[in-house]
């Protein structure tokens, strides 16, 4: 017995950004044409007025309709973010506020990864008999975290919340976590050290710093490597997964697994054309849109990966019931 998902809602800015028009609102010099054969990004939605603590209420209250189930009813809340709207209460609580639940609320930082690590801890506590009905929430807002005057790091990103209600069941059949601690690669400083008079020379807070070409590497090398511990670990062939959910970063990023793995494009979905790199929202956001398209069926088996600043991984195994 391990956990099942009863439940999916996502919630979107308004707001949606094509590339022109981010580059005519910035003044950068960039292109539709190189974002797109770079990234394979066309569209991101980003916030206006809308807090994160917003979209999160939204896809928590459309995942919770699904499951028939209201705030007071979930035993355990996880928000999986990186940009939450204020570093104290946690978005989880500021979530359990907005749909009245009185549960544990507590947010986890796994990065792009963070939808995997928070479904191995919602299997865990489910095993361990600590909760019963857990609400997942994966929430971003980049663009609040995003050097707009850097045009190698601001043309990814996008904002979005997907969330999802699990309870005990035999959906997850695998599951696999990692860390290739690496603090340079992706980073991005808070200034903690505030008015301290004893520590002043602390980082000042910072805008994302990325090496995209370190993190493109590392990220080939963990979905090649997660992919093929997940086929040995449960004996498993590219062939038997139906769908592989693959974090959206980079579509060439997407492009290397169809390669290596030899399997037909249309066994990975995408949506990184419209939204662009919304961290660990983008797993989940994929899970939502294919349900809503009746595209996922009973016996249907997903291989998710993703990779994140960290550097964190990992990937899970759910065979749909
Ligand atoms: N428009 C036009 N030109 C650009 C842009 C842009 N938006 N961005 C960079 N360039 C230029 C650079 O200035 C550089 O020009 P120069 O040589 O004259 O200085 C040239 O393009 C090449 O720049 P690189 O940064 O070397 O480009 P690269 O081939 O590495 O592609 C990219 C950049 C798309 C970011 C790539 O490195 C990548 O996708 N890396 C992976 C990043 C990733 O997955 N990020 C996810 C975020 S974190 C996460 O999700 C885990």
């Amino acid at each position: 017995m391990t956990i099942k998902i009863i439940g999916t809602g996502i919630g979107l800015p308004d707001k949606e950004v094509s590339n022109d028009e981010l580059a005519a609102l910035t003044g950068l010099d960039t292109s539709d044409e190189w974002i797109r054969t770079m990234t394979g990004i066309g569209y991101r939605r980003l916030c206006q007025t809308e807090t994160l603590t917003d979209l999160s209420t939204t896809a928590a209250r459309a995942a919770l309709a699904e499951a028939e189930l209201d705030g007071s009813q979930i035993d355990y809340l996880i928000c999986s973010t990186v940009s939450p709207d204020t570093r104290t209460p946690s978005l989880a609580c500021s979530v359990a506020e907005r749909i009245k639940a009185t549960c544990p609320a507590v947010d986890l930082n796994g990065a792009c990864a963070g939808f995997i690590y928070a479904i191995d801890t919602a299997a865990a506590l489910i095993a361990a008999g600590r909760a019963e009905r857990i609400l997942i929430v994966c929430s971003e807002k980049m663009s609040g975290l995003t050097d707009w005057t850097d045009r190698r790091t601001c043309v990814l990103f996008g904002d979005g919340s997907a969330a999802c209600v699990v309870t005990a069941g035999n959906m997850l059949k695998y599951v696999h976590l990692q860390t290739q601690a690496d603090s340079h690669v992706i980073r991005m400083d808070n200034g903690m050290g505030g008015n301290n008079p004893l520590a002043r020379d602390q980082a000042p807070a910072s805008f994302i710093h990325m090496e995209g070409q370190k993190v493109f590497k590392y990220a080939v090398n963990i979905i090649e490597a997660e992919v093929r511990r997940a086929f040995d670990v449960c004996d498993l062939t590219p062939e038997s997964i139906d769908y592989y959910l693959l974090h959206q970063a980079n579509l060439r990023i997407i492009d290397f697994a169809i390669s290596r793995l030899k399997q037909p494009p249309e066994k990975f979905p995408t949506n990184i054309e419209r939204f662009g790199n919304i961290s660990s929202v983008s797993i989940p956001l994929l899970l939502h849109e294919m349900r809503q398209a009746g595209q996922v069926h009973p016996g249907d088996k997903f291989l998710l990966c993703a990779f994140g600043a960290g550097m964190t991984g990992g990937s899970a195994v759910l065979e749909w019931e």
